[in-house]
């Protein structure tokens, strides 16, 4: 990555914190280019989303958006929310399961009322055969998100994993315990600003660690989750799952909603199992900003479509 990519990309992560930005954008609604990768504002349009994913051999994980609660009411309505998505799921028959971000059910409050609003929807969706899947945010939360991850597991939550990050120093060490334990993982590059004293800056290394990562997680056998849009990479991952018998049924390959859709019907086609991470939800803004961010080009369609209109 050059140093102008670089600083854009570092500038696009800083907005995403911004409060006024936020305001802004949330006042243009999805009309800023957002429906591009936000499959709606309600779960009623996400949940038609997931169904068309799934009529085309792709499964979905349904994410409802919202970060870096401020209250605990706010934490409260988003547990509630998550209780009512399980339930469409099942109501409409959806091939899914569910990602949610420990911020959003009060992690920077306490702790401990994160931990009770996640096991209760753990819980909760064990009964209706859902799994759960803690999303991986910046490195303050990376302990604590660990943390609820084995507590839950450790109570007997099989339905239970969460994602590790390439860009993170950490994350060898981590992905070598996690496996251990057998805890389900998702595999991804890392969508946050880290500061270089534990984040790898080189795109070509992160690259690397990935590959490394993922090896380490099909030679053990624990279910992941390889999330990534990086044709080498999935290129790579096919071919060395022929090589040294990897069944099939030991992984799955996930991209983002509205993101090389072609892509994860055609992988689908070849028989692998294909998941989409599909967002929803009124609180779109930092989540839009971070798939800018991955992608300067992203920018430019986007302002191209605003002024078609
Ligand atoms: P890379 O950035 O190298 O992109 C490879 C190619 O994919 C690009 O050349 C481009 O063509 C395409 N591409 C990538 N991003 C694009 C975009 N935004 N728009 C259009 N094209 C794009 N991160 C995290 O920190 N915590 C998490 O919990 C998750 N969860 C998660 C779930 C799923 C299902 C996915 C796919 C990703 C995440 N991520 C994440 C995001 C992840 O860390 C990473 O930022 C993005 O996946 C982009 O990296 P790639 O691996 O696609 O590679």
């Amino acid at each position: 990555m050059d140093i102008g990519t670089r600083l854009f990309r570092s500038a696009l992560l800083g907005l995403a914190g911004n409060r006024v930005a936020k305001k802004f954008s949330e006042r243009y609604g999805m009309k800023l280019g957002a429906s591009r990768f936000v499959a709606g504002e309600t779960m009623e349009a996400a949940i038609e989303q997931a169904r068309r994913l799934n009529q085309s051999g792709v499964m979905v994980t349904l994410d409802y958006l919202g970060e870096s609660v401020t209250s605990i009411e706010e934490a409260e309505a988003c547990e509630r929310a998550y209780i009512d998505l399980l339930q469409a799921i099942r109501t409409a028959n959806i091939e899914g399961n569910i990602s949610l971000k420990p911020t959003q059910f009060g992690l920077a409050l306490n702790e401990d009322l994160c931990l009770a609003g996640i096991r209760r929807v753990t819980r909760e969706a064990a009964e209706r055969g859902i799994f759960v899947r803690l999303d991986m945010e910046d490195s303050p939360w990376t302990d604590a998100t660990l943390r609820i991850v084995r507590t839950l597991k450790a109570e007997g939550c099989g339905n239970i994993g969460t994602v590790i990050q390439a860009c993170l120093y950490r994350s060898r060490q981590d992905v070598r315990a996690l496996s251990a334990e057998g805890i389900n993982l998702r595999l991804v590059k890392g969508a946050y600003k880290e500061p270089p004293s534990i984040a790898i800056a080189s795109k070509r290394k992160v690259d690397a660690n990935m590959r490394h990562l993922i090896k380490t997680r099909l030679d053990s056998g624990v279910y992941t989750a390889i999330a990534t849009h990086d044709e080498e990479i999935i290129q790579w991952v096919k071919s060395y799952t022929r090589t040294h018998n990897v069944s099939r049924s030991a992984f799955e390959f996930q991209m983002l909603y509205g993101i090389r859709t072609p892509l994860q019907v055609s992988l689908a086609r070849q028989g692998y199992t294909v998941r989409s991470y599909v967002p929803f939800g009124s609180s779109w803004y930092p989540y839009f900003v971070r798939r800018l961010a991955e992608r300067p080009a992203n920018v430019l369609f986007i302002a191209r479509s605003l002024f078609k209109k």
